[in-house]
């Protein structure tokens, strides 16, 4: 980075600074990787470049299916323009097929189907190592009201019935992700969007064929070739078809 800006937040994968005009952040996509709570890490080089890549591919056809989020253009290989908003301190994650935490908690095989998608709320706390909450965990202590609960689980589906048509178009499985909203304030009202990012770090995807990880559990559980695999994702959705020689130059 050139420019001296103001730094509004830092966290495990991603920078926020301040953005040219008040509303608005840049995001910036760090290649830093953790897992199991910054147990782990490692630094993955290029990583930022894809997933700034490919979260800016869903953001905006989420966008155009009427999904509004804070995405409002990708200013560069790292960085992408986006709107402000109060996070809501809650990770959303939906399920459509058991595996790693699900799988852990109830004995179920990693791949079993759901008999329906399931969606569950974490808090978003590293140092409690984001525990599972209740939606009466969440009104009770005001992370979130209950109409921002139900827009929060309407939007997840719309977001779960597009995404899982778009990978499975290219031959993967969404076997499960993870999402963040915040809150849009327009003078005394508030509405909830998606926000943060949509990319193979936040999402579980086996190829279709052969079952193969193409997410961060390649990361989390030493499979190896992890940018490979993120690439992989990227050239089926048909985007960075220019990444290979782009991470061989080096990427800063
Ligand atoms: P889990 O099985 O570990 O609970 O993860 C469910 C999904 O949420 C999986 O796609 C990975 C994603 N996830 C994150 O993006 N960030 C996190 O901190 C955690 C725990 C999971
Ligand atoms: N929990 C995140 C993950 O495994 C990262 C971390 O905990 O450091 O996806």
């Amino acid at each position: 980075m050139s420019t001296r800006r103001k730094k509004i937040y830092e966290g495990k994968g991603k920078i926020l600074f301040e953005g040219p005009e008040p509303g608005t952040l840049i995001q910036y996509f760090k290649d830093d990787t953790t897992a199991f709570n910054s147990e782990k890490k490692a630094v993955l080089e290029g990583k930022g470049v894809i997933n700034n890549r490919i979260s800016e591919y869903f953001m905006i056809r989420l966008n155009t299916i009427g999904i509004q989020n804070h995405f409002i253009r990708r200013l560069n290989l790292r960085e992408q323009l986006i709107r402000e908003l109060e996070i809501i301190p809650l990770q959303v994650v939906v399920r459509n097929a058991a595996a790693g935490s699900l799988s852990n908690r109830f004995g179920l095989p990693e791949g079993q189907a759901l008999p329906r998608s399931i969606i569950e709320f974490y808090l978003k706390d590293d140092k409690l190592s984001n525990p599972m909450v209740t939606e009466e965990h969440i009104t009770a202590f005001n992370w979130a009201t209950t109409q921002e609960i139900d827009d929060m689980m309407a939007l997840s589906l719309r977001v779960n019935d597009f995404l899982s048509g778009a990978f499975g178009a290219v031959g993967i499985n969404l076997i499960d992700f993870k999402l963040e909203f915040g809150r849009l304030w327009e003078n005394d009202f508030s509405r909830v969007m998606l926000a943060d990012e949509i990319s193979p770090d936040s999402c579980r995807l086996w190829d279709s064929q052969t079952l193969e990880k193409m997410d961060k559990d390649r990361f989390r559980r030493d499979l190896g070739d992890v940018i490979e695999n993120y690439t992989e994702v990227a050239r089926r959705l048909g985007i960075m078809k220019e990444m290979p020689t782009v991470i061989q130059g080096g990427l800063h």
